[in-house]
């Protein structure tokens, strides 16, 4: 296949005409990966972004128990590597190709070149990063939260299943149980209740107003502790 027609499988390239995906696609270079294959090394320096257009691949980084976190899979028509040719630091995780996998690769110089050049590229791609970042912006908040605190979570939701109003999108406990009647309820401590509200609120989960309990995004709440 023409290098031009597996750009356009690329999301960050779909509003480009023909001709200017020829002439992006000239500056690139195809190259394929094995399964298994180490495609980027945490730490190394970056040279170039990748573009897949066929197979996955995972972006994984180590954990201080030397154990493999995997932060994100990638698959065709999603974009790697980009943060350090933009930011000019070092390569934030390892990428392992999952398949056989084949990328088109472009270079820190062509990379920031078709960003200015393409401003539409530059709009897509700032997107896809925002949408990365509310993902790990819930993955931390659902690893910082303890079992108990999680026990909290939950009695938390059916609290509001039983007492929940819903008001202007948000659904309101008005008189929420004391913190002790939490705590008694998931088995857990004053101390621990007033922890895990505290997480929840600053992740903005809940907001308290007096013994009003307002949970800001109820089927987020769900996603992120009952399922
Ligand atoms: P870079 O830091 O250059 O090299 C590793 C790449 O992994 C990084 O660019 C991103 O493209 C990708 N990456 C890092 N963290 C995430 C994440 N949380 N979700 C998706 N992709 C990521």
């Amino acid at each position: 296949m023409k290098k031009i027609e597996l750009l356009q499988s690329v999301s960050i390239f779909w509003d480009l005409t023909e001709d200017e995906l020829g002439h992006i696609s000239k500056k690139m270079v195809s190259k394929s990966f094995e399964t298994g294959r180490m495609i980027l090394l945490e730490e190394a320096e970056g040279e170039q972004c990748f573009f897949v257009t066929k197979g996955s691949v995972k972006i994984t980084r180590i954990n201080k128990r030397g154990q493999e976190v995997i932060l994100a899979i990638l698959r065709d028509g999603d974009f790697f590597g980009e943060m350090s040719l933009l930011d000019g630091e070092s390569r934030s995780a390892n990428v392992v190709a999952l398949e056989e996998t084949e990328v088109l690769t472009l270079n820190r110089k062509d990379f920031l070149g078709v960003l200015e050049e393409y401003p539409q590229i530059a709009i897509l791609l700032l997107k896809e990063m925002a949408h990365r970042l509310r993902k790990s912006d819930r993955q931390i908040a659902s690893l910082s939260l303890s079992a108990a605190e999680k026990r909290i979570a939950l009695c938390i939701l059916r609290i509001a299943e039983e007492q929940g109003v819903i008001q202007r999108g948000f659904v309101s406990i008005p008189k929420a149980p004391i913190q002790q009647d939490i705590a008694n309820m998931s088995g857990t401590s004053r101390e621990t209740v007033s922890r895990a509200l505290k997480l929840l609120e600053k992740e903005g989960f809940v907001q308290r107003n007096g013994r009003e309990l307002i949970i800001n995004d109820y089927n987020r709440f769900i996603k992120e502790f009952d399922s």
